[in-house]
């Protein structure tokens, strides 16, 4: 039975160092699965990386070596950029472990014996250079592209799918269901869906491409790689076991909206509707990020290398620039000067500042720790009242991944206890004998330790680091769930706070 959260990201192909799309996806899917488990959920989070196919096989090829030795050089960055970024993940799977490629080829078999894989002739146009085959309608005046080089026309037989048998129940499905989200990229499937569908070609001749997983019934072929990669998000979860029951359907795939269609919104519910599988309940589809210049690291320190990016301001520091930048599904621009000004403004003289204001007027004023909160005139209603407000409405934008939303309303909110401290202006009250001052001066510290413990709890999703070291400074542990920890309190009564800290140190630019 089912009683697990189940997320995925798409697999990497493992032909290259991890870029700044990839840390994103990462991330995002990151934010959703500790959103989750805050909320009480048993969450079961899955990565990896993608190893066989054409493309990994040509760039060992350039590179000289055989595709494992490409694959088991990249496969450790992968899973760095995962420690570094503190990504959450429950499982990374590669495609060329035998736990993957047993349940492919038995999938195969099974779909083989059913007769939803066929063996036909394929004729078609085939561009050496690139390893592709090309459609006529590419030609421009008779002529193939320059960039196909040598075209051939080739015809080989091979093994198909049938796609075409299932499209109409996937439309219907479709038509009755919410799938993906953003609910106009459903759409896109429609549309795609309005033109027949030829079946998949779901074989590769060794001869031709010499990597991949073996088709069970036909040696002398390997899987698309394609067909092959989709099924890592059941492999890993052991399918054909109870176990798999556990986590299946999925809740989310994230994926990047290149691969929405065909290949997670048709190829994919169709292969598990042949298998008799329930489908995926939601594909959660996000953008791209468009790199403004190469020259980004020369010129201000910035690059686009989420390894360095992490290395120089942190990966707490990343993961909000990410999610507070990117609207889920839009696309968004990386620019060095946004991402400074976010670093600067947001975490160093926002959140950071405030931070170390209330422990450095703890530490000096309250020695024998943080006391009651006993006045309550109008601005410490303002802040508490603000807090409510915004407590109520990010349950429901983490709800619906409207993340950069939540995390600017968290923000705002913050921005609100800077404004507080200089109403309030503790550091002068500390200097009054008036024991009306003395009130004041403590109820405001009061205010902006428990205002900075609930703005750090909520961002716990987005800056796990940052909350674990924030939160133990207060002289709190990190909680398991959000219940009971969001809502205004005086637990912090009687505390002594740890030491100053720079929590964004102002970068070396
Ligand atoms: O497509 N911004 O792998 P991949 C945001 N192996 N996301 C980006 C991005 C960018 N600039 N560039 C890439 C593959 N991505 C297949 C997936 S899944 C069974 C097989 C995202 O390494 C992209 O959209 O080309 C995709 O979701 C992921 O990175 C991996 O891309
Ligand atoms: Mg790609």
């Amino acid at each position: 039975m089912k009683d697990t959260f189940y997320i995925t990201t798409a697999i990497d192909y493992a032909n290259g160092r991890p870029h700044l799309g990839h840390a994103y996806e990462k991330v995002l899917t990151d934010v959703v699965a500790r959103h989750r488990r805050l909320m009480g959920e048993r969450v079961h989070f899955l990565t990896g990386i993608d190893e066989h196919g054409q493309k990994i096989l040509q760039t060992a090829q350039a590179q000289n070596k055989t595709p494992e030795e490409l694959t088991n050089e990249v496969a450790p960055l992968f899973v760095e950029l995962c420690a570094k970024l503190h990504i959450s993940h429950d499982d990374f799977i590669r495609t060329s472990e035998t736990r993957h490629k047993d349940v492919v080829r038995k999938i195969l078999s099974d779909l083989f014996e059913a007769g939803d894989i066929y063996k036909s002739p394929y004729r078609g146009f085939y561009s050496v250079r690139q390893e592709q085959f090309v459609l006529e309608k590419e030609r421009v005046d008779g002529k193939w592209p320059e960039i196909y080089g040598e075209v051939v026309e080739i015809e080989e037989e091979n093994y198909f799918f049938r796609l075409g048998k299932y499209k109409e129940r996937l439309v219907e499905f479709l038509h009755g269901n919410i799938f993906v989200f953003p609910y106009f990229r459903q759409k896109q499937v429609t549309e795609f869906l309005k033109d027949p569908i030829n079946d998949l070609c779901i074989s590769r001749p060794k001869s031709r491409l010499p990597w991949g997983i073996p088709l069970p019934f036909d040696e002398d072929y390997v899987t698309y790689v394609w067909f092959d990669a989709l099924i890592n998000y059941i492999s890993a979860i052991k399918y054909g076991t109870p176990d798999f029951e556990k986590c299946w359907p999925v809740d989310f795939h994230v994926i990047g909206k290149d691969i929405l269609v065909p290949a997670h919104a048709v190829y994919w519910p169709i292969m598990l509707m042949a298998m008799g599988v329930p489908l995926p309940k939601s594909l959660l589809v996000h953008g791209w990020w468009h790199i403004s210049g190469e020259k980004l690291s020369k010129s201000s320190g910035v690059t686009v290398d989420p390894f360095s990016l992490a290395e120089e301001f942190g990966a707490d520091a990343l993961r909000y620039f990410l999610i507070r930048e990117m609207n889920v599904g839009q696309d968004s621009n990386f620019t060095a000067e946004l991402f400074l000004s976010r670093y600067n403004a947001d975490l160093a003289n926002n959140y950071g500042n405030l931070v170390n204001r209330l422990l450095n007027l703890s530490g000096k004023h309250l020695p024998d720790g943080l006391a009651t909160a006993s006045v309550t005139e109008e601005p410490e209603a303002e802040v508490k009242q603000l807090w409510a407000k915004t407590e109520a409405e990010i349950h429901e934008l983490f709800e619906g991944f409207q993340f950069h939303s939540a995390l600017d309303r968290i923000f705002t909110f913050i921005t609100a206890l800077n404004r507080y401290a200089e109403i309030r202006a503790p550091w002068k009250l500390a200097k009054s004998d008036d024991p009306e001052d003395r009130k004041l001066l403590e109820t405001s510290l009061a205010l902006l330790a428990e205002g900075i413990r609930l703005a750090t709890v909520a961002c716990l999703p987005v800056m796990p680091e940052t909350g674990q070291r924030v939160l133990g400074l207060l002289g709190e542990t990190v909680p398991q769930t959000w219940e009971g920890e969001l809502t205004w309190s005086d637990r912090l009564t009687g505390r002594t706070f740890g030491e100053r800290a720079i929590l964004f140190p102002r970068p070396r630019t």
